[in-house]
């Protein structure tokens, strides 16, 4: 634990009433005030259940104005803001704070900041898909360059949930299904958003969420409960929160769901246990949007003085707008209910990120002028573009007219279909807010920048296929490219979908351009898996275009024209039917594997496999694999393997290593994800690719919770997704396993 500024701190918490103490604690977001008498959550609900429509909701918030409780705040009584993205406001309230509050203890401003602030850059499952981490780190820099020019100080980012069920929304904001690569993606999040000081102007706190296991939501319906095994949350779950922390991440955010029946607001074991003793952990805890509230919702608090006691007392530090610390903490003490001793250590944890953060030297670390110099700089562009490029996953590409359909060649005549071709706002995908809709170019206008011919048709007109729209420019043309999926908000929080299937009319669609006899592009944008056996049947190419941000039509026509060679791979399986959902690679092989006959673990209709497997993506040029050794090292192994570039033109291979224990004394994942390599291979280059994985690496939880490394035959898989692989056994001996 850094003791740096422990001598400060206490000499404030000396200073401090209880009513100060408390303020602290509590993070409010501005309300909204003056044109209509709800508050503003009823007003979203009278909008979503239609007693209000879209229209009005917008009037009545254009006349709204933001109240931010300076009266509260000159009395000490707020420690934070949500969700201030404006340099000029959060300046004008640290003003207030630093020079009108009795201590002058500044404010600490949390903004999401997910995906980019303003140069929105591909959602994160899609960034994912790059496999690289110092391209995570990059535009992880790039969000803390622009957002602390807009004041914000702490990102509520990044999400490490492993998610392995397509249904859950929130699968677009975190790194796919993989233990492994979610921690990889967190701790290069935390290393951009953070830099090398976090007193730096330009740099933000990173608050890891959602703590713990939100990605294994039941039924992946969001906000469900998590009951799973100690062992499966050891082993898939909490790795990547602790390999964000390990990276130095200075806050994390408790997530809404319970865990084995406790909520991870007021759990106490999670929020001590294993993040402040097992994991050594001294910075803060902020809760989720209303979170420690809803604990009586979850029938663990009778009241909500009750929910706030156990969350403080569980190690929650900051209250995430629910207003119960506020309400109830003073009182509590002060009747010692609770002790003073769970305040101070609360209030500690907050100062010692703020000091951390260099605020009580330099309480305005930016102004008006620097936001406006700071946002959508060209390299900034470009650097979306190159994540936006690297994001995209080329599912098929099959030949017409004797060679592969993809890259397209400039002279061919394209006709594009679908409103997600025109459209600017929706290339920014969920968790964006900070985004101006306007900042994206869209695939029609790329085309057009390109001065590539086409002809464009929405394709669709009151929930039908538009038939007499689309016969002339698909009988004019050469290639019919369809643009498809899902909208913004149709993944991201609160977005589950019972049917991950692509909606019925853009199927008509599909299937009336298929009618033409021509070869057919798909191009897809969604924020999750998508169950696309159809879309498979009927197009002759599938790119996976994700949410991929404010460079979206340029990146695509990159790959579209083949400036850029697809290098994406999946990060997450795209079942064959919403029904086998969750569908992941590292399943277990139950003692009846799916086969032919009757007896074994399937399903009556619909195939064993997915429709595209974890780690599957597809390059205008293709690789052989060859002579996978295995060697034993002192304390590793040591996997190599020969990829060779068979095709004409230079590429990226995302080269994977997997590992299967072949028995041991519990069940054990079929393949598991252990190391990965990207390499740039030349039209006909041959490198050879190594990676190390140490024993330790391949233990797993017993019955006991103790982690063991078992001798005996480990399998190893390498290859170019997790069911194309060359493999190899090896034995591990006793005496070799330390
Ligand atoms: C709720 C979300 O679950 C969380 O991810 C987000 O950071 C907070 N709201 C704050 O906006």
């Amino acid at each position: 634990m850094s003791r740096k500024y422990e001598d400060r701190i206490q000499e404030l918490l000396n200073k401090m009433t209880l009513q100060e103490k408390v303020g602290q604690l509590r993070q409010c977001g501005p309300s909204l005030v003056g044109a209509f008498e709800v508050s503003f959550e009823e007003l979203l609900d009278m909008m979503f259940d239609g007693r209000i429509t879209q229209e009005e909701f917008a009037r009545l918030m254009g006349t709204a104005k933001q109240d931010f409780r300076e009266d509260d705040l000159r009395d000490g009584r707020i420690g934070s803001y949500n969700g201030i993205g404006d340099a000029a406001t959060a300046n004008r309230l640290q003003k207030i704070a630093v020079t009108e509050t009795r201590l002058g203890i500044p404010l600490l401003f949390g903004y999401d900041v997910i995906h980019g602030f303003r140069t929105v850059t591909p959602i994160p499952l899609a960034e994912s898909c790059a496999w690289e981490p110092e391209l995570w780190e990059r535009t992880g820099r790039m969000a803390a360059e622009e957002a602390t020019a807009a004041g914000v100080h702490m990102t509520f980012a990044p999400m490490v949930d492993v998610s392995k069920d397509a249904r859950w929304g929130r699968i677009s904001e975190g790194a796919g299904e993989d233990t492994l690569l979610a921690g990889l993606y967190g701790a290069a999040k935390v290393r951009g958003f953070q830099g090398d000081d976090l007193s730096a102007a330009d740099s933000m706190a990173a608050c890891v969420k959602h703590f713990a296991a939100y990605g294994a939501a039941e039924a992946g319906r969001d906000y469900n409960r998590v009951d799973m095994s100690m062992q499966r949350l050891w082993e898939e779950y909490l790795p990547p929160y602790k390999a964000c922390i390990e990276a130095g991440a200075r806050a994390i955010m408790p997530a809404f769901n319970d865990i084995n029946g406790v909520p991870c607001s007021v759990n106490e074991w999670l929020l001590k246990e294993v993040l402040r003793e097992k994991w050594g952990f001294d910075g803060m805890t902020v809760s989720d949007a209303n979170a420690i509230a809803e604990c009586v919702n979850h029938g663990v608090a009778r009241d909500r003085a009750e929910a706030a006691a156990l969350a403080l007392e569980a190690g929650m530090d900051m209250d995430m707008t629910s207003e119960v610390y506020i309400e109830n903490l003073e009182k509590l003490v002060t009747e010692g209910q609770v002790k003073e001793e769970s305040l101070d250590r609360a209030v500690a944890d907050i100062l010692r990120i703020k000091f951390e953060l260099g605020l009580f030297d330099h309480p305005y670390r930016t102004d008006e002028e620097r936001q406006s110099r700071a946002m959508l700089k060209p390299k900034y562009r470009s650097l979306a573009r190159e994540a936006a490029v690297k994001s995209m996953v080329l599912l098929k590409n099959d030949a017409a007219s004797g060679e592969m359909l993809l890259p397209l060649d400039k002279s061919k005549k394209i006709a594009v279909f679908g409103e997600l071709a025109s459209s600017k706002s929706e290339m920014t995908g969920a968790w964006a807010i900070g985004a101006e809709g306007n900042d994206c170019v869209s695939l029609t206008e790329a085309l057009e920048a390109e001065g590539i011919l086409f002809t464009y048709t929405e394709g669709i007109c009151n929930g039908k296929v538009d038939r007499g729209a689309i016969e002339e420019n698909a009988a004019n043309a050469d290639v019919l490219l369809i643009a498809m999926g899902e909208h913004k908000e149709e993944s991201g929080e609160a977005a589950s979908r019972a049917d991950i299937s692509i909606p019925e009319v853009q199927m008509k669609l599909l299937e009336a351009l298929a009618a033409f006899s021509k070869p057919v592009v798909v191009l897809l944008f969604n924020g999750r898996p998508l169950t696309l056996s159809r879309v498979h049947e009927k197009a002759t190419a599938v790119l996976e275009a994700w949410h991929p941000g404010v460079e979206a039509g340029n990146a695509l026509v990159d790959i579209l024209y083949g400036k850029e060679n697809p290098s994406g791979k999946l990060t997450a399986t795209f079942p064959f039917a919403s029904g086998q959902c969750p569908m992941y690679y590292a399943h277990m092989n139950t003692g009846r594997p799916g086969g032919k006959s009757k007896f074994t673990s399937k399903y009556l209709d619909t195939p064993l496999e997915p429709v595209y497997p974890f780690g599957y993506g597809l390059s205008y040029t293709s690789y052989e694999y060859r002579d996978l050794k295995i060697e034993k090292k002192e304390k590793a192994f040591l996997v190599s393997v020969y990829v060779k570039n068979v095709g004409s033109r230079a590429g990226e291979e995302i080269v994977q290593c997997y590992v299967q224990d072949k028995a041991a004394k519990r069940v054990r994942p079929v393949k598991l994800l252990k190391a990965f390599d990207k390499v740039r291979l030349e039209a006909g280059e041959e490198k050879q690719v190594c990676f190390t994985v140490p024993f330790e690496e391949l233990g797993y939880y017993d019955w006991n919770m103790k982690y063991v490394v078992e001798d005996g035959e480990f399998v190893f898989y390498v290859g170019k997704n997790s069911s194309d692989c060359l493999n190899a056994s090896v034995i591990l001996e006793r005496s070799e396993r330390r």
